[in-house]
């Protein structure tokens, strides 16, 4: 039978949950219909929100297993923490094989997983549920993405040749959560959390409009990592007093910079790079994103906090601190940038509007699991770049096995 709207289950309640759910506003043939987390005051708050802006009228599961087994509940978008990546697809996987229900398909976020192997056990859960697999990277699906690559596609290169160089960032003061600072809870720091995004945006820039991202091969990789803000013992101890003292970056950091330098080569030999550079110790009015797209007679930049809207509040505006100007807001006085539609500008609504109709038309989506154990990969020898400091061919012997010594609790740029 053919689908015409899709049920949704929500797995996880917190920050990008939520972002989720608003941006299914702008997404048809969908309802969120399920949510279930460890928290219930959080799946309580979130079903009041997916209530009150109408994008469905959500059920509170007491277990992943409980969801899966409504029927009315098609796909699953994996919102949890990275932690919990496998323990959830496991428990996902056990549910169907053991005949408790059914799914069409499942939707993570990044990343797959905290090191290859998890990753490749994602995908390999996946298929063995004969799932379809959505990889959830809203960035290659952001509206300034999207419509610059098209742009410079159809003209630029078609008249002058292909791009070569695509330049990608993305920078703020850290994460919310104390989870995602430590090691091996999240599988790095900042180059697992958010360069993740960007060799992928940076990926999808370079690779020709239609074609399959594998068509480019990854050659070399040549990373750099360093804690330069947040093993200041003033920072660190920030980070201990709001982790309840879980968090030791004098002893047990991880990185808050990382940049990396990536060659690839396209199907006809020529050498394309990627330049990415990520930080938990960039201060300015937010999250910023930058990606440049680089080719022999054109170019093309984006920056998200060079926004057409700006406001500007004098000393005398006091109140509450809030992000409710701009994502990683850090400051509520002076001349602030406003981006108009997070959800739509980072590429979520974009990317739920292809999750959902790739589910419904029984198709697997563009971006999927095999992505996202292409980024692992990447990410993971970049790790072992920097470790090693020096450029690593790919793949690397023992790549599957590899993990950092930041995710292992044992990386201290102080002590090289
Ligand atoms: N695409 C993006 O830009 C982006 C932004 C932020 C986070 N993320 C990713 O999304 C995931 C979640 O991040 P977040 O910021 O929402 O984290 P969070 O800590 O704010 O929320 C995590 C949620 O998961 C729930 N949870 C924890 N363990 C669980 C389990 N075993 N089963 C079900 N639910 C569980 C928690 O109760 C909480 O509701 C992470 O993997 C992160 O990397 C992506």
């Amino acid at each position: 039978m053919v689908k015409k709207r899709l049920g949704i289950g929500m797995i996880g309640a917190g920050f990008v949950a939520n972002f989720h759910i608003r941006s299914f506003i702008g997404v048809r043939d969908a309802d969120i219909i399920g949510v279930v987390s460890k928290d219930d005051d959080m799946s309580r708050n979130t079903a009041d929100v997916i209530k009150k802006i109408g994008v469905g009228e959500p059920n509170i599961y007491n277990s992943v297993t409980e969801m899966v087994a409504d029927p009315a509940i098609d796909a699953l978008w994996i919102c949890a923490p990275n932690f919990a990546r496998i323990e959830v697809m496991e428990e996902i996987v056990d549910a169907i094989e053991s005949g408790k229900g059914e799914l069409i398909g499942v939707a993570c976020e990044k990343p797959l997983g905290r090191n290859v192997q998890e990753a490749k056990k994602m995908l390999e859960l996946a298929q063995r549920a004969n799932l379809l697999d959505g990889y959830l990277e809203n960035q290659c699906f952001s509206p300034a993405i999207t419509r610059g690559k098209d742009i410079v596609w159809s003209r630029g290169a078609k008249l002058t040749g292909r791009p070569y160089l695509a330049r990608a960032a993305e920078e703020h003061g850290g994460p919310h959560m104390p989870w995602f600072w430590e090691g091996k809870l999240q599988g790095g720091g900042v180059i697992n959390d958010m360069m993740c995004h960007s060799v992928e945006a940076a990926r999808f820039l370079l690779t020709p409009p239609g074609a399959d991202r594998t068509v480019l091969k990854l050659k070399k990789v040549n990373a750099y990592a360093n804690c330069l803000k947040w093993q200041n013992p003033k920072y660190a101890q920030q980070l201990a007093d709001n982790s309840g003292g879980k968090l030791d970056y004098i002893n047990r950091p991880a990185e808050d910079f990382g940049r990396s330098l990536v060659e690839y080569e396209d199907e006809n030999g020529q050498q394309l790079v990627v330049e990415t550079t990520t930080s938990w110790s960039y201060v300015g009015a937010g999250l910023r994103l930058s990606m440049e797209l680089l080719g022999p007679e054109y170019s093309m930049s984006i920056d998200t906090l060079t926004t057409g809207l700006k406001v500007f509040f004098s000393r005398h505006v006091t109140g509450d601190t809030g992000e409710d100007l701009v994502e990683k807001q850090n400051a509520e006085v002076g001349l602030m940038p406003v981006v108009n539609n997070e959800e739509a500008e980072y590429g979520y609504e974009a990317e739920n509007r292809h999750m959902v109709q790739s589910f419904l038309s029984g198709k697997r989506p563009e971006e999927n699991f095999h992505d996202g154990v292409n980024v692992t990969e990447l990410l993971m020898t970049g790790y072992l770049s920097a470790e090693e400091e020096r450029t690593i061919a790919f793949p690397p012997p023992n790549l599957d096995t590899f993990i950092p010594a930041v995710a292992k609790g044992e990386w201290n740029p102080k002590n090289k």
